[in-house]
């Protein structure tokens, strides 16, 4: 990169001038952002100082019928299109992980800064970037990542820069909540829901990452990251999807009072010793039906933060599909552009507090325990002693069936995840258990 490329990133290219942008990516979301871009040319104009031209748009296959949009303006060649004297803003809506972090570093090194949605990318390369863009004095943006509509991110990094967070939770998963929603609400198959879910715009090209809980963990490495001022990263968030939940799960969580979601969660735990650690996972979980989060449908996201100051805050609004998360993205555009018209840089990614991250075993939680057992006196009192061996106490117990159909349904207070494992584990060898049915953890 230049030193007149470096200066320039400081004093900004001054009042009136164009903003040129390279829109890598015309999917479901770049197609979005392209049409927003188009049709408010006028207002962003007046929002950044200076209009929004784009240069280009980079595709993989330049045969598809894109309507409305100017032949000479598509390229399956994003690098050159990078590259390109009059591109200042580069947009990154490809997704996956190793050739947008290629393009993404093209444009960061070369003094360009970067707008992206791909919170994979990020949560797995955030320190990496966040250097590149450090280096070049450019802006790094990624609202989109994070619950897509729902100003999640800059939630974090401004709004609440003077609180102190404690706890950061909710749905963050649109996919997956369309599915256990769909499952519960119309007693769709899973397989059906998440076809609905895939052609509704709302899955990442490839649906394992939503239902196996990725693409919520990513979310939630970003979320730990901003609010905790420590990186986190997508392999430090203990993480379990969806696709064992069955519809028997969700009938009896139904009975019982409770609806199954898919929950991240990133606290911070203090230790035995006093010290403070982070925590962030993501699992299904019970919520009682009277609990906000309860009622989130379809593909709508909530989250919920908890903070010295401000005491509780909730967040709702579209998480998935590409119009909500089109006016992400291009609020982050509009925010770098006036970056690059006036000079100067957003806030950016802080990890000073550096705090260590908790083992998943660490974590306070409850468990719900559901089993199939032997229908004799002495079965609960077997039960227990392994709950009491290892010092957690049970909230309530509820039998059901009897004979060869009795079933133990176990609800315990909170205690440390390790703890809760090895009594899962013993119960599986008991005698008096014929078969632990399913193991969901609670949040009231
Ligand atoms: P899509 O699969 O719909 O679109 C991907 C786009 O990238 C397509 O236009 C595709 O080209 C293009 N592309 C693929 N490979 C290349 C390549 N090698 N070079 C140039 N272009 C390429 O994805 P989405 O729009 O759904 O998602 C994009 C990003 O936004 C992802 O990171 C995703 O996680 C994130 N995101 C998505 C949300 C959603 O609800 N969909 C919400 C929040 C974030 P072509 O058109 O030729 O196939
Ligand atoms: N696949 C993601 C979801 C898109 O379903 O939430 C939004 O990040």
């Amino acid at each position: 990169m230049s030193s007149t490329v470096q200066e320039l990133n400081r004093t900004g290219k001054g009042e009136g001038q164009p903003v040129g942008v390279a829109l890598l990516g015309f999917g479901t979301v770049g197609a979005e952002v392209f049409r927003l871009l188009t049709e408010h040319a006028d207002d962003y104009t007046h929002r950044i100082g200076g209009p929004v031209e784009v240069r280009g748009i980079a595709v993989s296959d330049l045969a598809k019928q894109r309507p409305g949009v100017p032949e000479e303006l598509l390229t399956d060649d994003a690098r050159a299109l990078i590259a390109r004297d009059d591109v200042d803003l580069v947009v990154e809506v490809i997704g996956g992980i190793d050739y947008p972090r290629e393009l993404v570093l093209d444009a960061l090194n070369a003094g360009k800064s970067v707008v992206t949605a791909n919170k994979a990318l990020v949560a797995a390369h955030a320190d990496g970037l966040a250097e590149a863009a450090d280096a070049a004095g450019v802006d790094l943006y990624y609202e989109a990542a994070v619950a897509a509509a729902i100003p999640v991110v800059g939630m974090l990094r401004r709004s609440l820069a003077g609180d102190h967070i404690q706890r950061i939770s909710g749905i963050v998963n649109g996919t997956t909540n369309f599915i256990l929603d769909a499952m519960e609400s119309t007693g769709a198959t899973y397989d059906d829901a998440l076809a609905e879910a895939t052609r509704l715009g709302y899955a990442e090209a490839d649906p394992t990452a939503d239902v196996e809980g990725h693409d919520a963990a990513s979310k939630a490495a970003i979320m730990a990251s901003l609010g905790f001022y420590t990186r986190v990263n997508f392999e430090d968030v203990y993480c379990e999807g969806i696709s064992n939940v069955t519809s028997e799960d969700i009938a009896a969580a139904n009975q019982a009072g409770y609806t199954i979601k898919l929950l991240a969660i990133c606290e911070r735990l203090t230790r035995e010793d006093g010290t403070e650690a982070v925590n962030a996972r993501v699992h299904p979980t019970l919520v009682p039906k009277e609990h906000p989060l309860a009622t989130v449908s379809e593909s709508y996201n909530a989250i919920f933060v908890e903070a010295e100051a401000a005491g509780s805050l909730m967040f709702y609004g579209n998480g998935a599909g590409g119009y909500p998360t089109a006016s992400a993205v291009v609020g982050d555009i509009v925010g770098a552009s006036r970056n690059i018209v006036y000079g100067g840089r957003a806030p950016e990614d802080n990890t000073y507090a550096k705090l260590p991250i908790a083992d998943a075993g660490e974590a306070l939680t409850c468990y719900h325990i559901d089993m199939q057992v032997d229908e004799r006196t002495g079965v609960l009192a077997a039960i227990s002693s392994e709950f009491a061996k290892q010092g957690v106490s049970l909230r309530t117990v509820r039998q059901e069936g009897s004979e060869e159909d009795a079933r133990l349904i176990v609800v315990t207070h909170t205690a440390r995840e390790s703890a809760l494992r090895e009594i899962v584990n013993t119960l599986t060898s008991l005698d008096v258990v014929k078969e632990v049915n399913s193991v969901l953890r609670l949040d009231s």
